[in-house]
């Protein structure tokens, strides 16, 4: 159906603002840039224009559009009543990545609201869109600017290939800043709930109104025939052509599974890179989120133009804005998820002095395989005649006389400084890794299906890479400076110095894909049941 004129307009261009804006007024439809993904927008009080938006994007008549709005005072007409909460989520993420649906007033054409008696309404943070719907002076109805089914335009020459010659105007912004759509939240109804997740994150949501529900569609699947609160979510989106397969294991368990199906392309995370012997496309690293967010849609479609069939992608963390990635990429996989090992190992680290080493018992207690990390850093295998020379090499020939290993001279002299101990690090982990891989896989062969790896420095010596889910447990500072003097018979001053060399318990939740405190052992134990209990029924669903 690709028969209109199609205008391409520059955003930095104050003319082509104002023929947006006439182009909107007079009932045609102009893809604008926003700072989640590319809209195309219509005026959302006129009828036969908002129906045009259904046609150009072939998005079935059941699924609502979102109202643009560029100040506050506009969403007063939209809705019947207001929530105080509205205001309140406002002062912090207005104008920003966050959609709040309220109950519609009469003013809202049915055609809008797709039928429902209520309304999404959004005020975007983007210069020009905001720019473009003053201009306008009327709010804007517009969806993600692709067709229906197909990734979101993040980058303009998506829109381009997708939208010329089906709208009016497509207003050249370069890329968009979150990469993926905004967070969808209802406050119809008592308590509020996410219908879709973008960068504005649960967590951020519950500081500003308290709880908040996440709608089981956000991670599940759902009966087509279902009703349900988000007709978004039910359907099969985001979809490049290629047939998207997920692949939850660990960085190591990723990369061999692909590289055993060369007939296949990925979608891997940027350390992989290297290692795939097939061709890869990456979507940021693995304990960024937000990056991830920003890239997903962009590496679908470059899949799309290498001409990919089958692509393994890489799982993301459904933490933080990890959820929204996640809600994405599972979507355009059809929610088609293997787990090629058929176990999860478990990196299980925090700051010194949380907890990490109760949790490691308890969840041995409850029948999982733990592998403590800090005892093969000890054994004689990782000290072998090579490691003993360099460390002679490196901290003097005495702390080694006659090639006999003194630890406490090493770590005295290892320990005194950062470069010391980064220096006894780069010399000993790869052969604590090796010992690792040793009992990682005595674990694979009894068929343990819940490997932990007890691992104080998971992240400083590359053992993360053989984890598929970090258990992060943490506890306040003054707590674990007690722990630590207690345990270690130090002083104050000492533990406190050790604490201050270490990452905090921000650098480890950041990474975390589960997070308990370590304070009261029975709170601990309830919460390690729980996470236990959903990665035993995970394995079940998956494998
Ligand atoms: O970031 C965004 O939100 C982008 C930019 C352009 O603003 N827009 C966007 O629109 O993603 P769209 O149409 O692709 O997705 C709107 C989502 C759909 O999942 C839809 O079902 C849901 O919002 N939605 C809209 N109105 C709703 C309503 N009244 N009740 C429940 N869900 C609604
Ligand atoms: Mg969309």
């Amino acid at each position: 159906m690709k028969t209109m004129d199609t205008l391409i307009l520059d955003e930095n261009k104050q003319e082509d603002i104002l023929i947006a804006a006439e182009i909107l007024c007079a009932g045609g439809l102009v893809a604008i840039p926003t700072e989640t993904v590319y809209g195309l927008a219509a005026n959302a009080l006129n009828e036969q224009a908002v129906s045009n938006i259904y046609k150009a994007k072939g998005r079935p008549s059941d699924n609502p559009l979102i109202v643009h709005i560029a100040d506050l005072e506009q969403i007063k007409p939209l809705v019947n009543k207001i929530d105080e909460r509205l205001y309140k989520l406002a002062e912090i993420f207005w104008p920003g990545p966050l959609t709040i649906i309220l109950e519609k007033s009469e003013l809202v054409p049915d055609i809008v609201s797709a039928g429902l008696d209520t309304v999404a309404v959004r005020f975007p943070s983007n210069i020009t869109a905001q720019a473009v719907i003053r201009a306008a002076g009327v709010p804007l109805a517009a969806p993600s600017a692709n067709i229906s089914g197909r990734p979101s335009p993040t980058e303009f020459d998506y829109v381009k290939r997708d939208l010329f010659g089906r709208v009016d105007a497509i207003i050249d912004g370069g890329d968009c800043d979150a990469g993926v759509e905004s967070t969808v939240l209802s406050l119809v109804g008592e308590k509020a709930r996410i219908l879709r997740p973008g960068v504005v994150t649960p967590e951020q949501i519950s500081k500003v109104i308290g709880e908040v529900e996440i709608d089981n569609a956000v991670t599940h699947e759902i009966d087509i025939n279902q009703q349900i609160l988000s007709p978004g979510m039910k359907y099969k989106h985001y979809s490049p052509r290629a047939n998207v397969q997920i692949i939850d294991a660990s960085a190591h368990e990723y990369v061999d599974y692909v590289n055993s199906n060369p007939q296949c392309m990925a979608l891997c995370f940027d350390e992989d890179i290297k290692k795939l012997k097939v061709p890869a496309v990456s979507y940021g690293t693995r304990y960024e989120p937000e990056k991830q967010a920003h890239m997903l849609f962009s590496a679908l479609n470059r899949l799309d133009e290498m001409g990919a069939e089958r692509v393994y992608a890489r799982m993301p963390s459904k933490n933080g804005v990890g959820l929204a990635v996640y809600n994405r990429l599972v979507r355009a996989a059809g929610f088609d998820i293997i787990n090629p090992a058929s176990h999860f190992i478990i990196g299980l680290t925090g700051a010194s002095g949380s907890g990490k080493t109760t949790a490691g018992k308890l969840m041995a207690e409850m029948g999982c395989f733990v592998i403590n990390c800090d005892e093969i850093s000890k054994s004689p295998d990782v000290y072998d005649e090579d490691c003993v020379k360099k460390l002679q090499a490196y901290f003097g020939q005495d702390v080694a006389p006659n090639g006999i290993l003194n630890r406490k001279k090493l770590a005295k002299r290892a320990f005194s400084t950062k470069e010391g101990t980064e220096n006894l690090n780069r010399i000993t982990h790869p052969k604590i890794l090796v010992g690792l891989k040793k009992e990682i896989a005595m674990a694979e062969q009894s068929g343990e299906k819940i490997i932990v790896l007890d691992a104080p420095t998971l992240f400083e010596s590359g053992a993360d890479s053989y984890c598929s889910r970090i258990l992060v447990i943490t506890a306040p500072e003054k707590i674990r400076l007690e722990r630590i003097m207690k345990r270690d018979s130090i002083s104050g001053e000492l533990a406190k110095s050790r604490i201050k060399a270490q990452f905090g318990n921000e650098f480890y939740s950041s990474r975390a894909d589960f997070e308990y405190e370590g304070i009261n052992e029975s709170e601990l134990k309830n919460g390690l049941i729980n996470m236990v209990s959903s990665l035993r029924k995970e394995l079940e669903m998956i494998t």
